[in-house]
């Protein structure tokens, strides 16, 4: 859900297909991670009109990034929970009518049109009428940050990191956040940030305030630049690949890691068990001009013998920490994911551990917030790999805030650094070398 544009055009005009669009778009990202992402192929919204999916769109990461708050005034206005059609149809209409310019009037009568289409929410008309029009009259006053987080990750980031942190990472939520972009060639840093009315980032990131049609920006076509959010560059950096070193990125798609380790001129094998992922990394090679074998495959099934100086594994995880771009993952998450994706990630780092030359270097990283996917991976993994020994990062060298250093010496970034400017993607990164 990566930087929705504004509608265009009066949004009173947009008509109920729209609307169900966003209902459908919304359902199925609550309903699983990565719903919200595949929905999107549905015939519901890929039919509409540029200008309604640009509304839609935005309408539907609204409701996201604004849901703890209107579901706290839901259930205030709500004696009974009603079917979760109905309370999908009051979340999508409370964040129109709060959040997004759509009037009032618009925002309840579409909404109870919508309601009468399906006779599983027709009997609930009435109460769509009568929540929304007390939310109109009486609005939702001014919560504080932990309203928007939910409740069950709120307190997993409070007994990680303390209440001024989680505080700090729940102020986030409503916010979009700024397009980072990593540079193809650092030469090009003060030209492309006056291009881009952008700033150059500790790390040589490039962050802009920008909106809209990224192919259209300065240098997109000429393959100076790819979009990559600034703590998402910090694990290739953590490798520190050097010229005509071999690397392998396991679960490479789309493939912003795959380019920074080109870009550093390795010979790269990007790896991802799909191949319709892949054809991403294949594109974004393209439009740089690197090179890069591409394999599909399982990383823990993989039937080649190769082993390489550098591997990075960036493996599936809750992905709770990218919540500024894709504010549907803290909504999907359930408790117990985290356990699940633990095993595999434990699997997944042994198979990466095995692709490792005596000698060689791998660095293991999650976009997730949860200690379970991040330090306790760092611990398991030095107790089954005794010839693997951690290599404490140094955060200036990589560009990564000096508070993101744990005492593990791996590195913890939290979406409130550099907060002044948008903050930044969660990620945890870990360096360890095998014995020669
Ligand atoms: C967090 S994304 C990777 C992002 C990517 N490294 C980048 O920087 O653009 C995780 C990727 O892991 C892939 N994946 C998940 N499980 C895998 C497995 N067992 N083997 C290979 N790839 C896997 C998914 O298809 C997905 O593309």
């Amino acid at each position: 859900m990566s930087a929705p544009t504004s509608p265009s055009g009066p949004p009173s005009d947009v008509g109920l297909p729209a609307r169900k669009a966003a209902l459908a778009l919304f359902a199925a990202g609550l309903e699983s991670r990565g719903g919200f992402d595949a929905a999107l192929s549905l015939p519901a919204f890929s039919s509409l009109s540029p200008r309604d999916r640009a509304w839609t769109r935005a309408l539907v990461a609204t409701a996201f990034r604004r849901l703890g708050p209107i579901d706290r005034a839901l259930d205030a206005r709500l004696k009974k929970p009603p079917p979760d059609a109905v309370r999908q149809l009051l979340q999508i209409g409370a964040a129109q009518l709060l959040f997004r310019d759509t009037p009032a009037f618009a925002a309840v009568s579409t909404s109870v049109d919508l309601a009468r289409t399906h006779p599983s929410t027709k009997p609930f008309a009435g109460l769509v009428n009568a929540v929304l029009r007390a939310l109109s009259r009486d609005g939702i006053g001014e919560p504080g940050p932990e309203a928007h987080a939910p409740a069950w990750l709120f307190a997993r980031w409070k007994a990680a990191y303390g209440e001024a942190a989680a505080q700090g990472i729940a102020a986030l939520i409503p916010g979009e956040a700024p397009t980072d972009l990593s540079l193809r060639d650092p030469a090009d840093r003060d030209v492309l940030a006056e291009a881009l009315e952008g700033q150059i980032l500790p790390g040589g990131s490039l962050r802009t305030q920008r909106r809209g049609d990224l192919s259209e920006w300065p240098g997109f076509s000429e393959g100076q630049w790819w979009v990559q959010d600034a703590a998402a560059a910090v694990p290739a950096r953590l490798l520190d690949v050097k010229p005509g070193e071999t690397a392998l990125d396991l679960c490479a798609a789309p493939g912003g890691k795959t380019l920074q380790l080109a870009a550093a001129g390795a010979s790269v094998v990007a790896l991802d068990r799909s191949a319709q992922r892949l054809k991403r990394v294949t594109e974004n090679l393209a439009r740089m001009g690197f090179k890069a074998e591409t394999v599909t495959a399982e990383a823990d099934a993989w039937k080649d013998g190769r082993t390489f100086d550098a591997v990075l594994l960036d493996a599936p995880c809750s992905a709770t920490g990218t919540f500024r771009r894709h504010p549907d993952v803290l909504w999907a998450s359930r408790p117990g994911d985290i356990g699940s994706l633990a095993g595999v990630q434990a699997r997944l780092l042994d198979a990466a551990a095995e692709r490792v030359k005596p000698g060689g270097r791998l660095v293991y990283c999650v976009c997730s917030l949860e200690p379970e996917e991040g330090e306790a991976q760092v611990e398991g993994f030095l107790r089954r790999r005794p010839d693997f020994r951690l290599t404490p990062a140094s955060p200036e060298a990589v560009g990564a805030p000096a508070e993101a250093l744990t005492a593990q010496g791996s590195l913890r970034i939290l979406p409130s650094s550099w907060a002044e400017t948008g903050g930044l993607d969660g990620f945890f990164a870990a360096r360890f070398d095998r014995a020669g």
